[in-house]
């Protein structure tokens, strides 16, 4: 798909059929080198087919009716129909499965193909079952486990020390990836041996992957680094949308918020509790008989003086909004689809009917582009009553769930104009949150970014919004697992990825629940939900010791929002994750190709520890890095002990990057965009630095129209200076710089601040030797312009 270098080729051999991707002398990936290239050609059953052809000339019909005789007499077992339990699937294209194998080559690591709870490195799958992909509503997941979870991304990566790779399966069916590999099993031990006894074959993956229909449409990416391949992906899928900067910060929902005077109560405890927050979310039991779109009209009565009541202090709302719509006359929304003929159908042409929340529904086919249009058109304030701009949406159910479905999901057979559902099931949420994204944008006259929170996914769900984990449950095994997971979502574009903090079935310790704030808080999208029947778990209910730990989790990640904002509008412009895996800022360091329990947020490093000792890998590189509540400089290139205790979030700045913050916290982001920043700057051993700084107005789309701030910080020859990296754009703040701090640096003598203007003056400064931090207190230049300041 991309181009291919000038020391790249590809050599195609036609008998056997099979593809080298070659750089040089070495293959760098082979198609169908095991002969595992199967497709199976559309055929039409007997019975609809001497229907079809009754007017086809005598020669042609002789040697059709051949043909399905010969087709009929191969019949096996399932062809033409398949039963699941109580279901029946009518296949009426008989067997329609695809099929390729891929070998990877000097490859012992590949990792991708969301969503599974499983490590992030993905494991061979000779010994059980491969990989699902395969969009499903499922109770009580299992971890470690490659069965299908709500969303799938058919796109896996493969990577060693010299080279990043990737393969993209662009198919919607039900599909399954078998992974083996002839290194699978043995122990570091046996592999230096087979080295020292030279019998060592290259290490291989190989992999192959089925889809139930469809064709073959492979992209494959070469890399070479995974930066390259992020981008190569891209720019076929798109990348993570823009949010409002009021979605980075905290979320707090549950299943349910019972009525209005509830949400004014928990609003009041963040602000009695000095905890920050930006959205407050509304589950199902706030419409009217799970009728979305409607509010239920005694719990919610007035719902724009309760969304008035946020807005006053600067806060919003999400509501869900599910696609499943209750069979009701005396429902708009169902009436209108039913009208437009926008429902799906069963395969005998009946509009589809499964159960889910609301009891009988209707399942609006979004694949159709003037069904999204009118979904979309149901967003405007005045069709959404009671809705206001501070109002966001929540798409679940989106796989979509059936409760009286095979597998708790569509029947295959149903259809979508020319299609089978079994065509575009994986398909089908995309389309969901696509079409609640364009009715939020629509609503503001295309000014307003939306934000839009989705349970199902597919490539490329990353342009309308965020992805969560779904249904986890309060154990240390899913706070542990929900790393893993977003790295892998990460990696496949999707970088705005969360799991319900505190964990959504059961009810978690005080401890794990602290522990889920102390993770969530540095995870891209943060949000505390629980399930119905669970006990209320507002931070503030396990006394105060825990709530100040919260808090003080809770307060880390708003100290740090200029720096998320900055990492999410470098994804939204390139592509790149922005919780990354270690690996992939250390592509050579094979320590780092299996870490599940650390990640890099853009360039700074969180570790997960619900132990009282961690071991903490600090990577080969010769890099320091300072941990960021206490300054202390570790080296790199070992295993380093910390003992932690429950109020530790080890969390280290790399040596050599600048991040902003913001250290008043206030009620929410929105409250704070007018702050001061600080600049945290981490030296590395050469004495330098470098970050950046994107300022604009948090919430419109704005930023494409160019008003915006975008600046690069940077660190050289002592002197610490702000470079416009965006001079044709425009936008001015208030925010000034009210401190910097220095880490790794020297005492200087005297610092002098130079502004744009020429102005020079000194700056106050402490300078602490016992750690080598040097602070400059109110250097006060505005956060806009340029300026340098020289120590000397
Ligand atoms: C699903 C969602 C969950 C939600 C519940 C009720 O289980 O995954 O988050 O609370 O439905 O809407």
């Amino acid at each position: 798909s991309q181009p291919v270098a000038p020391s790249q080729r590809v050599i195609v051999s036609a008998r056997p059929f099979r593809l080298d991707i070659m750089e040089g002398r070495d293959v760098l990936m082979s198609l169908n080198s095991r002969g595992l290239l199967a497709f199976e050609q559309l055929r039409m059953r007997k019975d609809t087919f001497s229907y079809k052809v009754t007017s086809t000339v005598a020669s042609v019909w002789d040697n059709i009716k051949r043909k399905a005789k010969e087709e009929e007499e191969k019949v096996e077992d399932g062809m033409w129909e398949e039963t699941f339990k109580s279901h029946s699937d009518s296949k009426p294209n008989g067997p329609s499965a695809i099929s390729l194998d891929f070998s990877l080559p000097g490859v012992e690591h590949v990792y991708g193909i969301p969503e599974h709870a499983d490590t992030l490195r993905l494991k061979t799958t000779d010994n059980g079952d491969p990989y699902r992909l395969y969009n499903l509503d499922v109770f009580q997941y299992e971890l470690y486990n490659p069965m299908a979870l709500y969303g799938a991304v058919p796109v896996m990566l493969a990577h060693n020390a010299q080279r990043t790779t990737g393969i993209f399966w662009l198919n919607a069916a039900e599909t399954w990836v078998d992974i083996s590999s002839n290194t699978a099993g043995k122990t570091v031990f046996g592999k230096m041996l087979d080295y020292v006894q030279g019998s060592s074959e290259t290490p291989q993956t190989d992999v192959r992957w089925i889809s139930e229909s469809g064709i073959i449409d492979v992209f494959i990416m070469l890399g070479p680094t995974p930066k390259d391949v992020f981008s190569q992906y891209a720019s076929l899928t798109g990348t993570q949308s823009f949010p409002p900067e009021a979605a980075v910060g905290y979320h707090q929902c549950r299943w349910n918020y019972n009525d209005q005077e509830d949400v004014t109560s928990v609003d009041a405890g963040f602000d009695e509790h000095n905890i920050p927050y930006d959205y407050i979310w509304l589950d199902i039991e706030h419409t009217d008989g799970k009728r979305y779109f409607t509010w239920d009209p005694h719990k919610f009565a007035t719902p724009k003086e309760m969304l008035q009541g946020l807005m006053d202090k600067k806060r919003k709302m999400v509501a869900i909004v599910d696609p499943h719509i209750k069979v009701d006359s005396n429902y708009k929304i169902h009436n209108e689809i039913r009208n437009r003929a926008f429902y799906i159908k069963n395969k005998d042409g009946g509009d589809y009917e499964g159960w889910c929340w609301p009891g009988s529904a209707g399942y609006p086919d979004f694949t159709r582009a003037d069904m999204r249009d009118w979904w979309a058109s149901m967003f405007a304030y005045d069709q959404y009553e009671g809705s206001m701009e501070n109002l966001y949406t929540w798409n679940d159910m989106n796989e979509p769930s059936v409760f009286n479905g095979p597998e708790v999901t569509m029947h295959k057979d149903a259809v979508h104009g020319a299609w089978e559902h079994r065509d575009v099931h994986n398909l089908y949420g995309f389309y969901v949150q696509m079409a609640t994204a364009q009715g939020l944008i629509r609503r503001s006259g295309g000014v307003e970014r939306p934000f839009v929170l989705t349970r199902a996914f597919f490539a490329g769900s990353q342009r309308y919004g965020a992805v969560w984990t779904g249904d986890n449950a309060a154990e240390w095994d899913h706070l542990k697992i929900s790393i893993p997971m977003c790295l892998s979502l990460g990696l496949v574009g999707i970088s705005f990825c969360g799991a319900d903090v505190g964990g959504f079935f059961k009810s978690p310790s005080t401890e794990l629940l602290v522990r889920w704030y102390q993770t969530g808080a540095y995870q891209p999208f943060f949000r505390a939900h629980a399930h119905l029947d669970t006990p209320r778990r507002e931070p503030w209910l396990f006394g105060p010791e825990n709530t100040a730990l919260i808090r003080e989790a809770v307060r880390q990640r708003y100290t740090l929002l200029p720096y998320w904002y900055q990492q999410f509008y470098h994804s939204h412009r390139t592509g790149q994750p922005i919780m990354r895996p270690l690996w992939v800022e250390y592509p050579q360091d094979p320590a780092t190709f299996a870490l599940d329990d650390e990640f890099l947020i853009g360039k700074m490093a969180q570790d997960d520890k619900h132990f009282t000792f961690r071991k903490l890998i600090l990577t080969c590189v010769p890099q320091v890095w300072f941990d960021v509540h206490t300054f202390q400089k570790h080296n790199g290139a070992q295993n380093l002990y910390i003992p932690v205790t429950i109020s530790s979030i080890p969390v280290f700045q790399r040596g050599g990057s600048i991040i902003p913050r913001k250290s008043r916290v206030r009620r929410s982001s929105t409250c704070m965009m007018q702050d001061p920043y600080t600049l945290y700057v981490a030296l590395n051993p050469q004495r330098t630095a470098e970050g950046e700084l994107y300022i604009d107005d948090g919430h419109t789309f704005n930023y494409e129209k160019k008003e915006f701030i975008h600046r690069k910080l940077f660190f050289a020859n002592n002197m610490l200076s702000s470079e416009n990296l965006a001079p044709d754009a425009q936008f001015s703040t208030r925010s000034w710089f009210e401190r910097i701090v220095i880490l790794g640096a020297s005492k200087p003598s005297k610092v002098t601040l130079k502004t744009a203007d020429g102005q020079e003056s000194q700056l106050e400064f402490d300078f602490d030797a016992s750690m080598s931090v040097l602070t400059l207190r109110k250097p006060s230049m505005n956060a806009g312009l340029d300026w340098n300041v020289m120590l000397q």
